[in-house]
């Protein structure tokens, strides 16, 4: 099922959201820890609460939605976390727009919170996240399980097969249940 830009627009405008769970947050703290000045990217930032948990560990945090409601609700939600916290448009499908406008190899850390099922192009995706990350950065993608959800929402999530792709080739990885629902948090280094 595609979900076009159009959709998550609405859903923004209407100020829904996903809310952080300490759980998530004590999962994130454990395993990544910034040093001053470390960069981090949050793609498909939604409104914005968790870039700005990012910015409160001590990332500068770059927040991306291809939604402009979605900017435009973090760069109202979050003015007083400037400069730490800043929110673009950026399509993270549209590859040379990335290249030319993302610095490579900067990132020590790269999120992705119930963003990577909707890409279409998922190998791409992994594939450019590697671009970006430092070399001891981590990618941590928070997804729903696709088989633990109605069949009629199984589309925002990642089946087992999904799981197995995503995890191949990185270095190192670990991951957590955070919610008996079947939402699961992965930590992946490259
Ligand atoms: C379910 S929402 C999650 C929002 C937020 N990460 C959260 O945890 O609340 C999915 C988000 O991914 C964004 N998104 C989907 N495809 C995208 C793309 N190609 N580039 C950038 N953002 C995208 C949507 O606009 C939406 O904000």
């Amino acid at each position: 099922m595609t979900i076009t830009v159009a959709h998550w627009d609405r859903v923004f405008a209407a100020g829904e959201g996903r809310r952080v769970t300490p759980a998530e947050l004590r999962f994130l703290a454990q395993h990544v820890r910034p040093e001053p000045g470390q960069r981090a990217m949050d793609v498909g930032c939604g409104l914005g609460a968790y870039a700005a948990e990012l910015t409160g560990l001590g990332y500068r945090t770059l927040a991306v939605d291809w939604a402009e409601a979605s900017v435009a609700a973090v760069r109202d939600r979050y003015a007083g976390l400037l400069p730490g916290l800043t929110a673009r448009h950026l399509d993270f499908e549209d590859d040379q727009t990335v290249v030319n406008t993302v610095p490579a190899g900067e990132f020590a850390l790269v999120t992705m919170r119930l963003v990577f099922a909707f890409m279409s192009d998922r190998t791409a995706a992994a594939q450019r996240v590697r671009r970006l990350l430092a070399p001891d950065g981590a990618w941590v993608v928070t997804t729903p399980l696709a088989e633990q959800l109605a069949a009629e929402r199984a589309h925002i999530g990642l089946t087992r097969a999904d799981l197995g792709a995503l995890v191949e080739g990185w270095s190192s990885g670990c991951w957590c249940d955070l919610e008996s629902g079947g939402l699961r948090c992965f930590v992946l280094r490259p």
